[in-house]
């Protein structure tokens, strides 16, 4: 098996592409494509996304400060193509991709319908990096499409299509693979597997809870954390 060493890009992947709602005051909302978005911190909850700086979004986010993250789906890969490629200055993006605007309940900025997650968010800090700006920002409101809510009042995102985007193509998630911590659970259980236990794990001894898993237990549920 032979590596080949290439000089440093950008090859961390499958990224989601998340669209971004964003909207200043007198002017329609605009939507950007970000694929360099991502988690940063349980509490507060906070997340980050890197923006060119000429970018028609990157002056709207910067003046207002806030924007919402919206989650994609298969419904909505094409949509998130074209605002990827068209700018807000050029064209409304709502209204050729035909998406609806959902008010926010803690911002101006609105989000996204026809997404089954909204994730309104305030900047808290503007990292400049070099050919992008890292907005690390501060999770404000999490709206979720209630359809995806199940019978027993729990939120299944996974049922929602939702796309990952990998060098330069989109895709669905395909295959469950596992579940959060089943390599460490005991043999026997629904979820358990023989590798798990051989991998040092105590028979018996239950999974440690992850700081990222500290949320209040009515959340965890609706969130499908077990
Ligand atoms: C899949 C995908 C991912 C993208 N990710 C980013 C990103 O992380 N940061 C960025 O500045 N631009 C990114 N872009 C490019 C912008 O979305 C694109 O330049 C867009 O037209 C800018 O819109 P605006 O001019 O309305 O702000 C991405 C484009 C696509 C298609």
């Amino acid at each position: 098996m032979a590596k080949i060493s290439w000089k440093p890009g950008n090859m961390l992947y499958p990224l989601p592409a998340v669209m971004v709602s964003c909207m200043r005051e007198g002017e329609r909302p605009n939507i950007i494509t970000l694929a360099w978005a991502g988690t940063i911190c349980s509490d507060p909850v906070m997340l980050s996304v890197s923006i060119r700086k000429e970018r028609y979004s990157h002056a709207i986010i910067k003046e207002t400060g806030e924007f919402v993250v919206n989650l994609t789906t298969r419904d909505l890969v094409f949509a998130t193509d074209y605002c990827g490629v068209r700018s807000g200055k050029d064209v409304d993006k709502f209204r050729e991709m035909n998406l609806t605007c959902a008010p926010s309940s803690k911002i101006m900025a609105p989000g996204i319908a026809e997404s089954p997650v909204n994730l309104e968010c305030v900047v808290e800090e503007i990292k400049e990096l070099g050919t992008h700006d890292m907005f690390i920002a501060k999770v404000v409101a999490v709206n979720v499409d209630d359809k995806y809510m199940n019978e027993s009042g729990r939120f299944d995102l996974n049922s929602s299509d939702l796309i990952t985007y990998s060098h330069g193509s989109y895709f669905t998630l395909g295959e469950k693979l596992g579940t959060f911590g089943y390599s460490v659970k005991k043999q026997g259980t629904k979820q358990g597997t023989k590798q798990g236990t051989k991998q040092g794990t105590k028979q018996g001894k239950k999974p440690r809870r992850s700081t990222e898993m500290k949320t209040s237990k009515k959340q965890e549920k609706a969130q499908g954390i077990k």
